[in-house]
């Protein structure tokens, strides 16, 4: 199977209308160089999906969100819907980042609930997961993760397409990353337990790699066996450090 790689953007909560400056450079770059063999996808805030979705059709950039609510609409003040972010142009949506997890308490049911609309309203969900520096210093990173893995994808992706993304938390804006021995053996892992329970199916889903992925380490990691692209966040707010990492695949 061979998969195109993917390169996501995750803005978190960094952007503004006025100052969509990045996004018009990155188009540039994206229509000036080379064309690149990434599927590029930029995740702004949600009050700028349609404005990315916009302004990023001419260069092949693609806009996902960075959560959504698990129904498609109703009495949930200040959340968002799948549905609504398809609507305003988003074709992915990130879902159970370790941030979201942390911060609003989310549990795997609760993402794979998440992953479920997604894929109902016709996105595609990056699920995230991975481990705690302590999880990884006792040994236990690789059963954290197939934990999360199991519980998070919905069953539903036996006949839809989604994109695990692997996130050791302590990697996560640090400036550290685990090592590429590290890295592949975890990636092997979460693809073993992805063909393990879809079959064949498992073997054409990406996995991408997220945490520290910058323009100085992104050919190594990217050249990894079963890194089907990756999930950055810091290094995304800046079109040539993004172009960079995008240009690495
Ligand atoms: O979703 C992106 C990740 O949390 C990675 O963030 O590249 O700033 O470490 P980072």
């Amino acid at each position: 199977t061979t998969i195109s790689p993917l390169i996501a953007g995750n803005w978190k909560m960094n952007g503004l209308f006025h100052s969509l400056d990045e996004l018009t450079e990155l188009a540039q770059l994206l229509t000036t160089g080379e064309a690149p063999r990434a599927v590029v996808v930029v995740c702004p805030p949600a009050t700028l999906v349609a404005a990315v979705a916009n302004q990023g059709a001419s260069s092949g950039i693609l806009a996902g969100g960075q959560d959504c609510h698990a129904q498609g609409s109703g009495a949930h003040t200040g959340d968002i819907s799948a549905t609504m972010l398809a609507d305003a142009g988003a074709q992915f949506v990130i879902v159970g980042h370790s941030e979201r997890r942390a911060d609003h308490g989310e549990t795997d049911a609760q993402v794979c609930a998440k992953a479920e609309a997604a894929i109902g309203a016709g996105l595609k969900p990056i699920i995230c997961v991975g481990e705690t520096e302590a999880q990884r210093d006792s040994g236990s990173a690789e059963s954290v993760v197939n934990e999360q893995l199991a519980a998070s994808i919905p069953n539903a992706a036996e006949h839809h397409d989604v994109i695990i993304a692997y996130e050791p938390i302590w990697a996560i804006g640090t400036g550290r990353t685990p090592t590429n021995e590290e890295i592949a053996q975890m990636h092997a892992n979460i693809r073993a337990r992805l063909v393990e329970r879809f079959g064949e199916r498992g073997e054409s889903f990406r996995i991408l790699y997220g945490g520290s992925l910058k323009p100085h380490n992104a050919r190594e990691i990217l050249a990894i066996d079963h890194v089907n692209g990756g999930l950055v966040g810091g290094a995304s707010l800046l079109a040539k450090d993004f172009y960079t990492i995008i240009s690495a695949v």
